[in-house]
């Protein structure tokens, strides 16, 4: 059975077409990258999957069934950041705010939800991060604290939003590794939606590429060339590999920054 299976789907946000009838299938277990300028439709399609926004047309299956909020099988690390607020917070307290959150509406003993707190911390190694309040962390530390919060409830889909943002090279390096441990030992699917390709060429298995509305899926050598992106975009995409690494540029200088990771 697939993880998320989206058949001809429309998605439309403040009356605008998103996503336009696109069709991806993700197996249980696949780690896909998910790629694409700013505004093509990224976050939008993970608060899809969430049941936080409705489609249009078309048919979405996660799991075999319709979304729904508040889905315990998905764990979701938003694109916003913990912000100036809370600052005095340890990351145990945000933990354990998550927790009850997930498990909302249900008479939960604070006994599970320290022990999920506990194994979330552990399984991303922030256990004595934790009790540091969230103003003393780096950006990688407090990254580890938002994959800690997607892993409560013990999910068997995580979608992941841009956990690499503001991450120094070696940060990204390890924070893609703890998810893809993560991911092997626990069968896990995961969507990882990111600017630049290149820090996951080595752990995921296909790319979705997202852009004017549409979506390709597949191996990164059937996706990313420059005739798959040119169509996608709509526009002259060029696809340049040198020392293991791919950038994607564009002729145009306003198609050069759409596309955001050349
Ligand atoms: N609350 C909203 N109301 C109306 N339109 C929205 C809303 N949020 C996002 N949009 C629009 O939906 C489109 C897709 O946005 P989305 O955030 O999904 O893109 P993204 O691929 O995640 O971009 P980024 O790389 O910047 O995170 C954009 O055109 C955006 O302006
Ligand atoms: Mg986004």
């Amino acid at each position: 059975m697939s993880a998320i299976d989206l058949a001809q789907v429309t998605i439309a946000r403040g009356g605008r077409e998103i996503l336009r009838n696109i069709s991806v299938n993700i197996r249980r277990g696949e780690f896909v990258g998910v790629l694409g300028p700013n505004g093509a439709g990224k976050t939008t399609l993970f608060r899809t999957i969430l049941g936080l926004q409705p489609i249009q047309s078309g048919r979405l299956e996660v799991f075999g069934a319709a979304p729904r909020r508040g889905n315990p099988a998905i764990g979701y690390m938003p694109q916003t950041r913990i912000g100036q607020t809370g600052q005095n917070l340890r990351g145990f307290d945000i933990l354990a705010n998550a927790a009850n959150g997930h498990h909302f509406g249900l008479p939960i003993s604070s006994r599970v939800i320290r022990d999920d707190v506990a194994a979330a911390l552990q399984a991303v190694d922030a256990t004595e991060l934790a009790a540091r309040p969230i103003a003393t962390l780096s950006g990688g530390q407090r990254q580890r604290l938002l994959l800690a919060a997607a892993l409560l409830g013990s999910p068997k889909l995580l979608l992941l939003d841009e956990p690499l943002i503001s991450l120094d090279p070696a940060a990204q390096a390890s924070i893609i590794a703890l998810i893809h441990r993560l991911a092997e030992t626990r069968g896990l699917t995961v969507l990882f939606a990111a600017h630049d390709i290149n820090p996951l060429l080595g752990v995921m298995d296909r790319v979705l590429y997202l852009s004017g509305g549409n979506a390709a899926i597949g191996a990164v050598d059937e996706v990313v060339t420059a005739a798959a992106l040119s169509k996608l975009y709509g526009a002259d995409i060029e696809v340049i590999r040198a020392a293991g690494r791919i950038f994607v540029v564009s002729d145009t200088a306003d198609h050069h920054h759409e596309c955001g990771h050349a």
